[in-house]
C-alpha cells in the first residue's frame, strides 16, 4: 500500500496510524499527528480503492452503504500490511494507535471489528458502525476515542451511540466526543482527541 513513514524520537510513544477519508491521502493527516503527539512514529497509509479518482479504504456501493465483501477483503490487506511494515520500519506491532477520519475511522473501525490486537487503541473521528450482525474480538483494555457532530448527515448520532454500545460490548473503553457540528473535521475534536491521547497513554 502507498504509505509515508516517519520515525519518532519518543521511543515509547504508540506509532500513529493514520486513515484518511474519501479523496485524500497519506499526506493529508500529517499535520494532526504532529498535534497529537509530535514526539510519535507516524505511519500513513493511502486506501488502495479509487471512486472517479479518489482514494478510499473499501469500495461503497452508495453513500453510506459499505460493499460488505470489499469490506472484508480491505481490513484484511491493512492488517497484513501492518504485520509487514512492522517489520520493515521496527516499530512495534502492539504499541499502533489508528487516527482516521471519515472513510478511514470506518477502516480502522473495522480493524477492531475484525482483528484482536489489531490496535492498541483508536481515535475514530466521525466514524459509522463498519458493519452489523457479527461477534466482535475481545477489546478489553483498548482506549477508543470517537468525535460526533450531532448534525452529521453521514452519521446520525443514533449510529454514533450503537458503536459505542458495539465497542464498550466488546469491553473497550469509549469516549465520545459530540459537536453541534456535522461530518467534517474540526480543531476543537483535533484537541480533544490529543488531551484524551496524552492522559490515556501517559504522554504528558
Ligand atoms: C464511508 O463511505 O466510509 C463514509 O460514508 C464516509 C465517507 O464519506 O467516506
Amino acid at each position: 500500500m502507498k504509505h509515508v513513514f516517519r520515525k519518532g524520537t519518543d521511543p515509547n510513544a504508540p506509532t500513529l496510524l493514520l486513515l484518511h477519508g474519501t479523496g485524500g491521502n497519506e499526506n493529508d493527516l500529517l499535520p494532526l499527528a504532529a498535534r497529537i503527539h509530535p514526539g510519535a512514529a507516524v505511519l500513513s497509509v493511502r486506501g488502495n480503492v479509487l471512486e472517479n479518482g479518489m482514494p478510499r479504504f473499501f469500495r461503497r456501493l452508495a453513500e453510506g452503504v459499505f460493499d460488505e465483501e470489499d469490506l472484508i477483503f480491505r481490513t484484511k490487506e491493512l492488517a497484513d500490511f501492518l504485520d509487514q511494515a512492522a517489520i520493515e520500519y521496527e516499530f512495534d506491532r502492539d504499541n499502533l494507535v489508528a487516527v482516521g477520519y471519515s472513510n478511514g475511522a470506518n477502516i480502522g473501525g473495522s480493524l477492531l471489528f475484525h482483528y484482536r490486537d489489531a490496535l492498541r487503541g483508536a481515535i475514530l473521528y466521525h466514524p459509522m458502525v463498519p458493519r452489523r450482525g457479527i461477534p466482535l474480538p475481545d477489546l478489553s483494555g483498548v482506549p477508543i476515542f470517537v468525535s460526533a457532530g450531532t448534525n452529521d448527515p453521514i452519521c446520525p448520532p443514533q449510529e454514533t451511540e450503537e458503536l459505542q454500545r458495539l465497542f464498550e460490548g466488546a469491553g473497550a473503553s469509549v469516549l465520545v466526543h459530540w459537536a453541534s457540528y456535522g461530518h467534517q473535521l474540526t480543531g476543537m475534536e483535533v484537541d480533544a482527541s490529543s488531551e484524551w491521547f496524552r492522559k490515556t497513554f501517559d504522554q504528558e
